[in-house]
C-alpha cells in the first residue's frame, strides 16, 4: 500500500502511513501566478494499491480541485486500487434542496470523485449519512467521537455529562456517554435558511455542578456550540468543554467559544487547527488495515 498525503493533509497523511508502516509518494506542486497549479506524483504508483489523503476544509475549492487531480492522476499512472481518504467533506451539509432552485452541493461533489475513478471512499463523522448512498464504490464513514471521548477520559473527566448542540446529532452525544457514562442529552436547535442565523431552544438539562462536554460534528462560526455553553453555565454546570471533530474555526470562533465559558476546545487533525488535540491517524490506519 502506498499512501499520498495531499497538499491539505500532509501531517494526518504521513501518521497514516506511519501507522501502517507504508511507503508515501509524495506530491509535488507548483503554483502559477494566476492560481493555477500543476501537481505531480513524485513516485511510481503502478499497480500499487493507493491511498490519497486529502481533508476538503477551507479553501474548500482548491482542495478538491487537488484531491480530484490526485485521484484521476492515481488512476491515469496505473494504480491498481485507489482509495479516497477525506476526513473532513466539504459541502456535505448541503445534502438536499432546502431551498427550491439550491444545488445539491455533496451530490456534485460525489459525482465528481467517482468520476476519478476511485475505488473506495473513507470520511470521518459525515454530516449526513445519506450523502454516501450517493457512491456506487464501497464506503467508510469512521467515527472519531470515541476517540474525543477517551481523551477527555485520560484527563480524569470520567462521568462527564455528554451533550450534542442538536438533535440530529444525539448519536454523537450517546457514543460519547459509552466511554465517559456520565450520561447524555440533546439541545434543539433551529436554523434560518435564508439568513444562516441559528436559535437554540432553552431546555432545562440538570447539570447544576457537573462538568459537561459538548460534542458536535463540525465547528464552524462556533456559534452553535458557544450558544450551548451559555445556557450549560447558566444553568450551573462546573467546567463545560467543546469538542468537534472538524474544527474549521472561522474568523473568531474560537473566541467566542471560550468567553461562552469553556475551559477549552479539543479537535481533531481532520483540520489543520490549533485545536487539533486528537489524531484521527490510528482510526483510518485501522480501517485501511482491514
Ligand atoms: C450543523 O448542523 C453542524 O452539525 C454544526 O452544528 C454546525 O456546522 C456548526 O456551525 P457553527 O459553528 O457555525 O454554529
Amino acid at each position: 500500500m502506498i499512501v499520498v498525503p495531499g497538499p491539505a493533509s500532509q501531517s494526518l497523511g504521513k501518521k497514516i502511513a506511519e501507522n501502517l508502516n507504508a511507503q508515501i509518494v509524495p506530491v509535488n506542486l507548483k503554483n502559477f501566478p494566476d492560481g493555477e497549479y500543476c501537481l505531480r506524483f513524485e513516485g511510481d504508483v503502478t499497480g500499487e494499491e493507493v491511498v490519497v489523503v486529502q481533508t476538503t476544509g477551507p479553501p474548500q475549492d482548491t482542495n478538491i480541485m487537488q484531491l480530484l487531480l490526485m485521484l484521476d492522476t492515481a488512476k491515469e499512472l496505473g494504480a491498481e486500487k485507489v482509495t479516497a481518504v477525506v476526513p473532513y467533506l466539504a459541502f456535505a451539509r448541503q445534502d438536499k434542496r432546502f431551498l427550491s432552485g439550491e444545488a445539491v452541493s455533496a451530490e456534485t461533489l460525489v459525482k465528481l470523485i467517482e468520476a476519478c475513478g476511485v475505488d473506495q471512499f473513507i470520511t470521518v463523522n459525515i454530516h449526513a449519512k445519506n450523502t454516501l448512498k450517493r457512491f456506487s464504490v464501497p464506503t467508510k464513514n469512521l467515527s472519531a467521537i470515541t476517540l474525543l471521548a477517551e481523551h477527555f477520559k485520560g484527563r480524569g473527566l470520567d462521568g462527564a455529562f455528554s451533550l450534542s448542540p442538536d438533535k440530529g446529532a444525539i448519536g454523537l452525544a450517546e457514543e460519547a456517554d459509552q466511554v465517559l457514562g456520565g450520561g447524555c442529552g440533546w439541545l434543539r436547535k433551529e436554523r434560518d435558511r435564508y439568513t444562516g442565523e441559528v436559535q437554540v431552544e432553552e431546555k432545562s438539562l440538570n447539570v447544576q455542578g457537573r462538568d459537561v462536554i459538548v460534542f458536535d460534528d463540525i465547528i464552524s462560526t462556533g456559534g452553535t456550540i458557544a450558544r450551548a455553553i451559555k445556557m450549560l453555565k447558566s444553568q450551573g454546570a462546573r467546567r463545560v468543554y467543546a469538542a468537534c471533530v472538524h474544527p474549521l474555526l472561522i474568523g473568531e470562533a474560537k473566541t467566542k467559544i471560550i468567553e461562552s465559558g469553556a475551559e477549552e476546545i479539543v479537535g481533531t487533525d481532520s483540520i489543520t487547527s490549533s485545536v487539533r488535540t486528537v489524531s484521527l491517524a490510528p482510526l483510518i490506519a485501522e480501517a485501511l488495515a482491514r
